[in-house]
């Protein structure tokens, strides 16, 4: 089973400076073709057109929001007519939010759960059976280090119990998909510079944030997306249920 003959769906890999465009990137780089599904379409087709160009493999870029179960439907629908088969699935598409939990309301609850959990959820059923059937399969979820130490960096409480609700999800799924050769990690990255706190982790924050990092940098996309390669390789079936910290040290249990 040759990864040349396969695709790698990549939630979220619209953001231009995120890691779901360099695990993409990466994934590419590795042999693997492409599908990006971002809810923002034009960051989409962008990246899949940089990856095809720069990678010269095929890559499909896909406007969805994987929180709406049909579209999810919809966008597998469209790579099921052209894109090789699905062989990876990397569960990236996610946001956060500070907020406290005495002034979290019940609406900004749903949608951090929405999605991270509930968008997962949607295109992992819908993905996993054709996996299952063939006999081989990788899917990574993009956890967090809030999830294992309760927030703490930027994320709240809803974000740190979203994240940690991947986990519960990945490990109960890698017992039941383990028999079909499929495998199912997660990865929990530190703080990761990128756009996800739209700028709000600046400053003083930053500062206290960094002296509690032993290898004393925040991390880079290409440290999660080398990782989240790594274990799509066909060499890494023996890898499942697994929870990899990416943190530079700033988490160790
Ligand atoms: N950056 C960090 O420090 C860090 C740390 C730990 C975990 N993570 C996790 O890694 C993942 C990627 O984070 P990032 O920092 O690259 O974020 P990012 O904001 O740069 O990228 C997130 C992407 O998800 C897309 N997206 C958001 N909602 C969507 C939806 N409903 N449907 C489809 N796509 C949607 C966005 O358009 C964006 O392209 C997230 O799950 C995040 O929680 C990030």
């Amino acid at each position: 089973m040759s990864l040349s003959d396969k695709t790698a769906i990549v939630t979220g890999a619209g953001s231009a400076r995120g890691i779901g465009r360099a695990t993409a990137h990466a994934l590419a780089a590795a042999g693997w073709h492409i599908a990006v599904l971002d809810v923002n379409e034009a960051s989409a087709k962008d990246a899949a057109d940089e990856i095809a160009g720069r990678r010269g493999v095929r890559s499909f870029g896909i406007g969805c929001d994987v929180t709406d179960e049909t579209a999810v439907g919809a966008a597998l629908d469209v790579l099921g007519g052209s894109a090789p088969p699905v062989g990876a699935l990397v569960n990236n598409a996610g946001v956060t939010s500070p907020t406290r939990f005495l002034d979290v309301t019940g609406e900004e609850w749903d949608r951090i759960f929405a999605v991270n959990v509930r968008g997962a959820y949607n295109i992992t059923r819908q993905v996993a059976p054709t996996m299952a059937e063939r006999g081989f399969g990788r899917i990574v979820f993009l956890s967090s280090v809030s999830a294992e130490r309760g927030g703490g960096v930027f994320g709240g409480v809803a974000y740190s119990a979203a994240k940690a609700a991947q986990l519960g999800f990945a490990r109960a799924l890698a017992r039941e998909l383990g028999p079909h050769g499929v495998t199912v990690n997660s990865v929990a990255p530190g703080l990761i510079d990128t756009d996800i706190t739209g700028g709000a982790l600046d400053g003083e924050r930053k500062e206290e944030l960094l002296a509690g990092i032993p290898v004393g940098r925040n991390g880079t996309v290409a440290d999660v997306a080398d990782l989240i390669t790594y274990l799509c390789r066909e060499e890494s079936g023996y890898i499942t249920g697994a929870t990899y910290d990416v943190n530079g040290g700033s988490h160790i249990h």
